[in-house]
């Protein structure tokens, strides 16, 4: 039987009850990302970066995200373990700690088609989409997205601010108009 999204949730689910759920959840995303044919056919046809839920709750939150081909997302955090699964394209991570008055590097891991991330809720990091195709993963969360008090601090200046997912979205806009601009025009070289 096809893989659908009501599957991926379900065994989401599941893996959440378990312990350690963090541990629960990355078994599964790596079932799933194992057979990236299988979940790109189950999420459709990609055809701008953002996020997408399939699921929310309490407890669990999970997204499609597809990361616009050049973008950048700022440093964050969750305040929640996330775990993320890619099957196409490249996601490259830089990761921080809290230092006086902002943050310090702490390193940074590039994911692949196949590769799972487990980040632990106090994780801070950072993301950029280096290729001129889509990066797409499931991203699943130890509690609800989209509310939960968080934060993202300035790319310049390491400034903390309380996260506005707006300002995400707003990114999301940006790069999308941009890599409509670039892909439709410069694609072509014609001799
Ligand atoms: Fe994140």
């Amino acid at each position: 039987m096809a893989l659908t999204v009501d599957d991926i949730v379900e065994r989401c689910r599941t893996a959440i009850g378990e312990h350690p759920p963090a541990l629960a959840v990355r078994d599964v995303v790596e079932e799933i990302v194992r057979a990236p044919g299988a979940l790109a056919a189950a999420i459709g046809p990609i055809s701008e970066g953002g996020i997408r839920p399939l699921h929310r709750s309490d407890d669990l939150t999970v997204l499609h995200i597809a990361w616009t081909p050049g973008m950048r997302l700022n440093p964050h955090n969750h305040g929640m373990f996330a775990v993320v699964g890619m099957y196409g394209g490249q996601e490259d991570n830089s990761y921080y700690r809290r230092a006086d008055g902002g943050l310090a590097t702490a390193g940074g891991r590039s994911l692949v088609a196949g590769d799972v991330l487990v980040l632990g809720e106090d994780a801070i990091h950072a993301v950029a989409n280096p290729l001129r195709e889509y990066a797409v993963a499931l991203h699943v969360y130890g509690g609800d997205f989209f509310d939960t008090e968080r934060s993202e601090w300035d790319e310049e200046t390491f400034t903390e601010r309380p996260r506005d997912i707006e300002g995400t979205m707003r990114r999301f806009a940006d790069a999308n108009a941009r890599w409509a601009a670039e892909s439709g025009s410069g694609a072509d070289t014609t001799p």
